[in-house]
């Protein structure tokens, strides 16, 4: 991860530098003063690329002078639109364009010590690299990847204070990103639970459950879509207590199929390999549960994943099975693609019988239809509780992590009926597909104030975008991060 430090130093004599330049015609001290060691380069190549400071723009200056490698102009908008999530973007996209120097500086002028540190998680996350199976390539490759950033700017004192706090951000987000980039040959369920185990060192309760202990609680809707497969499912529980006593806690559920094949109503060849990033609600879950733990935050929180396979063989269960959930209510499974929801039903019971929480979300790559629905700029939102639907786009709104939130109603919930069961996994026709699939999985989270996320569209990106690479997103962690924070830890 990119290592920050942050200092009021405001005279960079050379090597590799980022400048935030704001829009308008004021440009900051650093700005000037490079300006004038370059002999003007700076202003010359902003008008020559016609750069005015907006946001989402960049203009590269390389070499300007025997000291400075590349000067690197990045837009910051108008002063006054500034906000958390801008300062991320503008973060990132000055670490992409520094990447290939291996220390750097990064000048904010005068932005606020809380943007600036803002700044530094956008630049840390727009880093990022998955380079894991790229041994020869990588070691190359460090050579010219950036490593050390230094934040320049007025406030760096109230940056470094807020900084451990961010960065216990950054790393949830990190560790996210790694668990949705690995394939699905190492991340089996009992590697993602090993996994999980890790994050005992910083404080986490860390349960597993596996197949036996599953079957004890009747998780016959999760064991169902395992059954297929030879790597064996697991769930994990992680608990954070940093709350009050007994106080009951929020409750985050991901859904984790490691490998989502269809089974045997078989997914098309084409863009299957997308199908290992279908645990990134479980990625999400244990990104969120570590950044709690790491920035010791004042709340009860406990994460729970549904870890299984979802492959074809003879033992995999078939179009028309019933299964048992631990509810006790009974499942047609029509389409064994529709996995997700059967996994979520079993863990979303649980969550609910067990910690008695004081409200649930659970994120998952649920529907391709919510992709048809909203693009990958929005998540879906579903609720049964509009106060937590509200917090929940708050801190969408905030943090970039944006989601828009769906319907529910008996007239999708009645499309599940089923002749011989209480319930079937999918209606009829495509029909508001990941509505019927929200409403699924309400039928398992009784009176608990519910929401579900299903970020199909948004955990993975096929282009970098606002600064950040392309590739797993870790979209969720920003955002519950700061649902906690703006609800959960007063008092
Ligand atoms: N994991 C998929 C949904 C998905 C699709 C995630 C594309 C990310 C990108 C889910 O398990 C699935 O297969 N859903 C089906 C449901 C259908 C069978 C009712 C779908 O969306 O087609
Ligand atoms: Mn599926
Ligand atoms: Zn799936």
């Amino acid at each position: 991860m990119l290592q920050i430090s942050f200092s009021t130093q405001t005279q960079p004599t050379g090597g590799a530098l980022a400048i935030l330049v704001p829009e308008g015609d004021a440009r900051s001290a650093v700005f000037h003063a490079v300006d004038k060691a370059t002999h003007g380069a700076l202003s010359r190549s902003a008008e020559a690329d016609g750069f005015k400071g907006k946001d989402g723009t960049s203009c590269v200056v390389l070499a300007p002078s025997a000291q400075f490698e590349r000067v690197v102009l990045v837009g910051l908008g108008k002063p006054a639109d500034v906000d958390a999530w801008g300062a991320e973007k503008a973060g990132g996209l000055a670490a992409s364009l520094l990447s290939r120097a291996p220390a750097a500086a990064l000048a904010v002028g005068d932005l606020s010590g809380e943007l600036a540190a803002h700044v530094a998680l956008g630049a840390v996350l727009g880093a990022y690299h998955f380079g894991l199976y790229q041994k020869t390539a990588a070691e190359e490759d460090k050579k010219h990847r950036l490593a050390d950033l230094a934040v320049l700017g007025e406030h760096a004192s109230v940056s470094e204070a807020l900084w451990p706090s961010l960065q216990a951000v950054a790393r949830g987000v990190v560790l996210t990103r790694d668990l949705v980039s690995e394939p699905a040959n190492v991340l089996t369920p009992a590697e993602f639970a090993e996994r999980a185990t890790t994050l005992r060192a910083h404080g986490l309760e860390v349960e597993v459950m596996d197949r036996a202990a599953m079957t004890t609680l009747g998780f016959g809707a999760l064991l169902g879509v395992a059954q297929g497969s030879a790597n064996e499912p697991r769930m994990v529980v992680m608990r954070w207590n940093g709350g009050k006593e007994g106080e009951a806690p929020l409750a985050f559920v991901g859904k984790g199929v490691t490998f989502d094949s269809g089974g045997i109503s078989i997914k098309p060849a084409a863009g299957m390999e997308d199908m290992k990033w279908d645990m990134a609600g479980a990625a999400t879950v244990t990104g969120l549960m570590t950044t709690l733990a790491l920035r010791k935050a004042a709340v009860n929180a406990v994460g729970l994943v549904g870890l299984v396979e979802n492959m074809v063989s003879g033992t995999a269960q078939r179009p028309g099975d019933v299964v048992r959930s631990a509810s006790g209510q009974t499942i047609e499974v029509l389409n064994t693609d529709a996995e997700g929801r059967l996994v979520l039903a079993d863990v979303l019971w649980y969550a609910r019988d067990r910690f008695a929480p004081r409200l649930m979300v659970d994120l998952a790559t649920l529907t391709g239809a919510i992709i048809v629905g909203l693009g990958h700029e929005y998540a879906g939102l579903f609720s049964n509780d509009d106060a937590l639907a509200v917090g929940l786009a708050d801190a969408g709104a905030f943090t970039g992590e944006k989601l828009w939130r769906m319907p529910m109603g008996k007239e999708y919930d009645a499309l599940l009926k089923s002749d011989i069961a209480d319930m079937q996994n999918i209606s009829g026709g495509r029909a508001g597909g990941s509505i019927t699939a929200a409403q699924f999985l309400k039928r398992f989270v009784g009176e608990t104030p519910w929401a579900h996320l299903d970020i199909a569209g948004v955990a993975w990106a096929s282009k970098a975008k606002n600064g950040q690479p392309k590739g797993a997103t870790g979209f969720g962690v920003r955002l519950l991060d700061r649902f906690v924070r703006n609800g959960f830890e007063q008092g």
